[in-house]
């Protein structure tokens, strides 16, 4: 008997391992765990050595360009059409022309946004989206300093990785296409989306959560927060989009749940982390981005770079954090590039359309949550 189980144990062992090293999806040791919640709460970050090691290398940020040489004229006097960074040293400017090359367009060159002939041209509509993408990125790294991206910052890089057009965007998602009748109809979900991890869960939640400021503050909610409704109540759909989101937030924050919450309570700000206080300011500063930045500039790009319903590209957690917590391993990308950090128009010159002048003041603002007493 005592034979039987060994070989059959020995077995079972030896099907396993082989199952480990050929088939996807096993977390094989040595792992890195990181606890971020209270001690006891199982809020922990469980990764395998390697894959943390491959996401290292894989989210590199480029090394800064040599700082420019001070003084000289201001890029406003020496040039005819410069609208936003008119305030910048000539020498400056040139820099970070150099940068943004590298950054956006570094296979096409320069003329990616500009008709070499005349460098002032604004015809390449590429040139008119990169004026109001320096206005964006002023923006991130003033108003949503204190709230979201810290001193770590964003540049041109943090979304665009050396391509035009960024890896992680996305449009509506108007579902298939299906003949009318009885059956047709699945209410934009049941159909395993990547959007929202391959689950049937509804797939186009990030046009309802994340595609304008003028978004309901209370919008993304699962409990209810009195015994017996009072209203008339949100249907289960609600729920389901709540979830989605979420998944979508994990995924591009390449995280589990409890990076954020304590899952025995899920609602609870008192019980969830530091962390969870920043995703919520992040998902204000997405609608901000989206609506502000990336909205009216539906008729600036070609219709190529549109959605299937016409709807301009936007961006959602992915577009910066490509799967870590924070993007670029953290590493503090603006200081090398002030410009990029304030309004850079020069005394008396006249920026082209002001960039929305402060992060609206959101009623609601949760708590900073505070670690949980044991
Ligand atoms: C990603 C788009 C983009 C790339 C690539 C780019 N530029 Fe620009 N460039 C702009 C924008 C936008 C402006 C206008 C800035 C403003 O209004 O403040 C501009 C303005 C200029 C001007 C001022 C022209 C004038 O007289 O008004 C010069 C000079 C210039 N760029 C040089 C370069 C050089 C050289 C390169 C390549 C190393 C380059 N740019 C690459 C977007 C780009
Ligand atoms: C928060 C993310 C983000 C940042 C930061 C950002 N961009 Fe973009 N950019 C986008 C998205 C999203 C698009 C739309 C993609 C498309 O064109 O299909 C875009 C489009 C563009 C395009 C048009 C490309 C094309 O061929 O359609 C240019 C040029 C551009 N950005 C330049 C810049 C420059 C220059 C900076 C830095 C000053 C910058 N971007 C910073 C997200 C960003
Ligand atoms: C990066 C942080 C973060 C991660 C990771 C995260 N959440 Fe959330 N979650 C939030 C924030 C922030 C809110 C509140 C959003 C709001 O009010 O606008 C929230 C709200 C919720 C709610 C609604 C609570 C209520 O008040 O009714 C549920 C349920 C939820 N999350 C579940 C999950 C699940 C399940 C996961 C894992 C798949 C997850 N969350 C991952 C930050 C996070
Ligand atoms: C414009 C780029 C950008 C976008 C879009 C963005 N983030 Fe961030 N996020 C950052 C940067 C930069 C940091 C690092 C801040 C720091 O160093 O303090 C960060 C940090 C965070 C952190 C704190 C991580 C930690 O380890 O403390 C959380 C949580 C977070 N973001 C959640 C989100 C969520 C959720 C979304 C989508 C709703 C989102 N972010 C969208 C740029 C972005």
């Amino acid at each position: 008997m005592k034979t039987f189980f060994v070989v059959l144990g020995a077995s079972i062992a030896f099907f396993l391992t082989v199952a480990m090293f050929g088939t996807a999806g096993w977390e094989r040791p040595p792992l890195a765990t990181t606890q971020n919640g209270f001690r006891g709460t199982g809020m922990d970050q469980i990764h395998t050595r390697e894959a943390v090691a491959e996401a290292r290398a894989a989210n590199a940020a480029p090394a800064p360009a040599e700082p420019a040489e001070e003084g000289g004229d201001l890029a406003g006097q020496t040039y005819e059409n410069v609208k936003v960074l008119s305030g910048l040293t000539t020498n400056e400017f040139n820099r970070l022309m150099v940068s943004m090359t590298e950054w956006v367009a570094p296979e096409q060159g320069c003329t990616y946004c500009h008709n070499t002939e005349n460098m002032a041209d604004d015809s390449l509509y590429q040139k008119r989206v990169a004026r109001r993408m320096l206005q964006m990125t002023q923006h991130i790294n003033s108003d949503w300093k204190a709230n979201h991206v810290g001193g770590t910052g964003v540049t041109c890089y943090t979304c665009h990785r050396g391509q035009p057009v960024p890896a992680n965007i996305w449009f509506t998602d108007p579902g298939p296409a299906r003949p009318g009748g009885f059956i047709a109809r699945n209410n934009g979900q049941n159909l395993a989306k990547p959007s929202v991890g391959l689950a049937s869960l509804p797939y186009d939640t990030l046009t309802e959560y994340l595609a304008d400021k003028s978004i309901d503050n209370s919008a993304i909610r699962v409990n209810a927060t009195t015994a017996l409704p009072t209203s008339k109540g949100k249907p289960i759909q609600d729920a389901e989009k709540t979830f989605g989101l979420m998944i979508h937030m994990a995924e591009g924050l390449g995280v589990n749940c409890t990076f954020c919450h304590n899952t025995r309570a899920v609602a609870d700000w008192s019980q969830s982390t530091p962390q969870r206080t920043t995703a919520w300011h992040g998902i204000r500063m997405v609608r901000d981005i989206n609506g502000n930045f990336m909205e009216p500039l539906t008729s600036t790009f070609p219709r190529n770079r549109l959605g299937t319903l016409g709807d301009v590209p936007k961006v959602n957690c992915t577009t910066c954090h490509n799967g870590q917590s924070k993007p670029l391993n953290g590493v503090p990308v603006v200081d090398a590039y002030p410009a990029l950090t304030k309004v850079t128009v020069a005394d008396g010159a006249k920026a082209p359309e002001a960039a929305p002048a402060q992060v609206p003041a959101v009623p609601g603002t949760p708590a900073a949550p505070s670690a949980p007493q044991p």
